[in-house]
């Protein structure tokens, strides 16, 4: 039995004291669950949230990372930076990152062996876009992104990367994914890990799905037979939400 994970996504929101006031008000109506609980938060947010995690099932994880360790990369963070003040989990290849700031397939794997080099686990996205999935592409765009992003990870890597199904449609739109349908397109990221990897990892790997999930439809998303818990976005950035989404299942 594979475990769920609900990662929230802040994006671009919340102060470092917001960021506390937020952990100490979840904490508490989240201590019960079983499922894996990861806040992806902004790097100023980072060391307030760890410390503000502490004692708690919270995990904390960043948005991004760069590829190489260090140098001059004006802004831009390394993976042992991250490490070193305890960060667990980075969220790679966002399809915001992809699309406003030009990241390829090429340079989500990069950064995904760079998160493992700091034993960093990684959240990798992968999703079509609204006109792919009316061509009937999705699948095969899925299929290509899962393959190049995970491009020369041995067997003992890819069990730590967790993926997220985010189809760019339904990403900050309100429109989620039929459950049918964002399960059928995991599936395919599945099989495709399985032609890699072999039944076993396919069996193994954590895979979320991502837009749009509220409180109202996480339980029946999440209750999915390949859906292993949720990305989140917006409904991350209310504690009572996204606790109610942590405790949906
Ligand atoms: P959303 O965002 O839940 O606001 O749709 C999800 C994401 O971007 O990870």
């Amino acid at each position: 039995m594979r475990k769920k994970v609900i990662a929230g996504n802040w994006k671009m929101n919340k102060l470092p004291n917001e960021a506390i006031n937020f952990i100490e008000e979840i904490a508490p109506k989240i201590k019960n669950t079983e499922n894996e609980v990861i806040l992806c938060v902004p790097y100023i947010d980072l060391f307030y949230s760890l410390m503000a995690a502490q004692g708690t099932n919270i995990k904390i994880g960043a948005q991004n990372i760069h590829f190489e360790e260090k140098g001059a990369y004006t802004g831009e963070i390394s993976g042992s930076m991250l490490k070193s003040i305890g960060v667990q989990y980075v969220i790679v290849g966002h399809s915001e990152r992809r699309q406003y700031f030009a990241e390829t397939d090429e340079i989500v794997n990069k950064k995904i062996k760079a998160a493992l080099k700091y034993e960093l686990n990684p959240i990798v996205c992968v999703g079509e876009t609204k006109q792919q999935r009316e061509q009937g592409l999705a699948s095969k765009v899925i299929e290509e992104q899962t393959k190049k992003a995970l491009e020369g990870l041995d067997e003992e890597d890819i069990l730590k990367v967790i993926i997220a199904y985010e189809p760019i449609w339904a990403i900050g739109t309100g429109e989620t994914a039929t459950v049918e349908d964002a399960n059928e397109s995991i599936k395919v990221i599945r099989n495709q890990i399985e032609q890699i990897y072999g039944k076993g990892v396919a069996e193994k790997i954590i895979i979320q799905y991502g837009g749009s999930v509220k409180s109202t439809n996480a339980k029946e998303l999440f209750n999915a037979s390949d859906i292993d818990g949720g990305l989140v976005g917006g409904a991350s950035l209310i504690p009572e939400e996204f606790a109610n989404i942590i405790n949906a299942v």
